[in-house]
């Protein structure tokens, strides 16, 4: 049984998928069960930051960063990809980085709470929510 917007990561091969509608179904792949990822929320003494901070830009605009000091972009450790998601699950917006990009991606500015999902290379998935 698999619930809305989980991502589910193959331990062999690396394919990493999100489920847009849920399931009863085991996810599989590469013969074996998938992972189920559960984004860590709180920083352990790294020296580079994880967890998405929400940096107000103006009215209408606000960028989500990955960590409070900005996360390497380096070709060996890098965030591979932005989540936006509404409190409610049912938006969501997404933002694929590289290396040597900038490790955020701006949103609108709705009003509404936004949870923030972000993956290392290195260090796997994170999650930070807005106020
Ligand atoms: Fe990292």
């Amino acid at each position: 049984m698999t619930e809305k917007l989980e991502l589910y990561k193959c331990n062999v091969c690396g394919n990493l998928v999100q489920v847009i509608l849920p399931g009863e179904g085991e996810l599989v792949c590469c013969g074996e069960p998938m992972e189920l990822l559960n984004p860590q929320t709180e920083e352990e003494g790294k020296t580079e930051k994880h967890v998405p901070v929400f940096i107000k830009q103006n009215e209408n605009e606000e960028i989500i960063q990955v960590g409070s000091i900005p996360h390497p972009m380096e070709e060996s450790h890098y965030i591979m990809f932005i989540e936006a998601i509404s409190d409610d699950k049912n938006r969501l917006e997404l933002k694929y980085l590289y290396p040597q990009e900038e490790s955020k991606m701006f949103i609108k500015e709705g009003g509404e709470r936004v949870c923030a999902l972000e993956y290392c290379n290195l260090h796997g998935l994170w999650e930070g929510k807005s106020d």
